[in-house]
């Protein structure tokens, strides 16, 4: 029994939680927003509906007593979890507090997160974990380490269950990119977020190639080089506004469908200028953006990886108020080849919106595969591999509209009839065949032309007689993998259509432990 006054009690509960929120002292928040960084707090209210924030675990404090920490100990042990909302939505967040002990994580530390990640998991709502650590508590050595072991775990195990997004507003180092690299999307903020397993000292070491941390590791490295990240902001409240606007198009967990949005652009609507954008003449390149943006409500389409793997376009938006995952070839980079990194993004979108319940809509505009040894010997066959699997195991509503070219096993690759799509819509200029006329009447008619007295111009004949044989997309609708051919003026209304059309779909397949995807 406590002598003191209840007055005396809240007290002191005050000034623990004064000291909570104080987090690694003035000077630290100082150095910290010098950086041009928040504080864990600040991005939590940045992040989150204002005035919804319940923090937990406040007090918890680290147990190591090695190396000085015994004397030294912060409430909350460098980062702040808790819930709240978005738009409305509950949400479960951690933030790490770089300003106690460099955000460094530790035993406690990392109980923490996994703690609300449980949560997030039982109550089925997403966790955004905003990352700004030193890495592993050099002083808890081997607890630290298992931490990440335990947070790892639940990545994987949380993995198309609830959405999990991560936020990189400062140093991410060495193993702990693994976690962020096992959610579903990583944003990171330009000059502030850093990401690399080995940095730039240890890189000079062994190999003695100078880079700086930024170059190395910073976002535009990883949204344009290496595709670990998917989205780049200019700042803290750019990010927040991306990752709010990202979790509009998200459903809370994976037996929730999709956040409907009640539509103001008429989902019947004709769309004439579509008549234009794209050129009949195969060779000729244009934007699939200005497709896209024809199609979905209001114009708005929410892209993901925009500055990766550019010949392949991934992204969200509506249709008739439904969201829907977008995935598109983009003619005017590498002629809308595929790639050993176009396949990797479109999978791994497409296996994305397949755990969401999303249904997908593919824009199919393909030449083929890129050639070349490069793709070959980084083994564009397995990468491709991903993209038939994707869409195999896809069992959401797919919907796909051929626009132009759509050539041989990429022309599979693209969501085809084969692979599971439930409608197929195809433009007039649609030329659906094994590859283009040019290519096709060289091998078709190799003896004739040999033969001609005037091979140029019987190569020209036969290229034509080829075009306008296979060269449509009539032979591909005359046996049914084309389900209909439109006006390009009617896709919008003809998507809309498809996706009532198919919106009650389910589709079982055997069970199985899990399938071995290609990798
Ligand atoms: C303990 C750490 C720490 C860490 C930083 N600090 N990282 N304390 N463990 N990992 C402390 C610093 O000692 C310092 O304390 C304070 O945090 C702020 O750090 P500064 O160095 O002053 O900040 P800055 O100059 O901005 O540099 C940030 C940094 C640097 C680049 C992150 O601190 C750094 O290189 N830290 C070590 C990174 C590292 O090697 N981590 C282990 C990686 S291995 P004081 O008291 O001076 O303010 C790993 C394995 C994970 O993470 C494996 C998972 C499977």
């Amino acid at each position: 029994m406590t002598n003191r006054s209840i007055d005396e009690l809240c007290a002191d509960l005050e000034r623990k939680r004064a000291q909570a929120r104080e987090g690694g002292g003035p000077k630290s928040i100082e150095k910290q927003r010098g950086k041009g960084k928040g504080t864990a707090r600040d991005r939590i209210a940045g992040l989150l509906d204002e005035g919804t924030f319940v923090e937990l675990d406040e007090q918890v404090v680290h147990r190591c007593g090695r190396f000085g920490l015994g004397e030294t100990s912060f409430p909350g042990d460098g980062v702040v979890t808790g819930f709240g909302e978005i738009d409305g939505r509950r949400v479960y967040v951690f933030s790490q507090d770089f300003t106690v002990l460099g955000g460094s994580l530790g035993e406690m530390h990392a109980g923490k997160i996994c703690k609300v990640m449980d949560l997030a998991m039982k109550n089925g709502s997403p966790v955004v974990g905003i990352n700004d650590s030193g890495g592993a508590r050099i002083q808890e050595a081997v607890d630290a380490l298992n931490g990440y072991g335990d947070i790892f775990f639940r990545n994987t195990i949380a993995s198309g269950v609830v959405p999990q997004l991560s936020v990189i507003m400062g140093p991410t180092a060495g193993g702990a990119v693994y976690s962020p690299a096992l959610t579903d999307y990583i944003f990171m903020v330009e000059k502030t977020g850093i990401m690399h397993i080995t940095g730039p000292a240890v890189i000079k070491a062994v190999t003695g190639e100078e880079v700086t941390s930024e170059a190395l590791g910073g976002s535009q490295a990883h949204n344009t080089k290496s595709g670990n990240a998917h989205f780049t902001a200019r700042s803290e409240e750019e990010c927040f506004v991306q990752v709010r606007k990202l979790l509009s198009y998200l459903p809370s967990n994976n037996v929730d469908d999709a956040p409907w949005k009640e539509p103001s652009d008429d989902p019947l609507r004709l769309v004439p200028e579509l008549r234009n954008v794209v050129p009949t003449n195969p060779n000729k390149g244009y934007r699939v953006h200005d497709v896209i943006g024809k199609v979905v409500d209001d114009g708005d389409f929410f892209e993901v990886q925009a500055l990766w793997a550019m010949n392949m376009v991934t992204g969200y938006g509506r249709v008739g108020g439904q969201v829907v995952g977008i995935i598109a070839n983009q003619a005017s980079t590498l002629a809308g080849c595929l790639d050993i990194n176009a396949s990797d993004k479109a999978s791994r979108f497409i296996r994305h919106c397949d755990a969401f319940n999303i249904p997908l809509l593919t824009f199919v505009d393909v030449p083929g595969y890129l050639p070349g040894t490069e793709q070959e010997w980084g083994g564009i066959i397995r990468h491709g591999a991903k993209l038939l699997y994707a869409y195999s195991e896809a069992t959401v509503p797919m919907v796909t509209v051929v626009l132009r070219k759509a050539y041989g096993g990429a022309y599979l690759g693209m969501c085809s009839k084969a692979l599971g799509a439930d409608m197929v819509l195809a433009w007039p200029q649609a030329e659906i065949a094994v590859m283009g006329a040019e290519g096709a009447a060289n091998i078709v008619f190799r003896k004739e032309i040999e033969k001609a007295e005037d091979q140029m111009s019987e190569r020209n004949k036969k290229i034509e007689e080829y075009r306008e044989a296979f060269a449509n997309p009539y032979v591909a609708a005359e046996r049914g993998f084309v389900d209909r051919v439109i006006l390009p003026e009617e896709t919008r209304r003809e998507i809309y259509l498809a996706l009532q059309g198919t919106a009650n779909k389910r589709e079982l397949r055997p069970r199985r432990k899990h399938g071995v995807m290609p990798h």
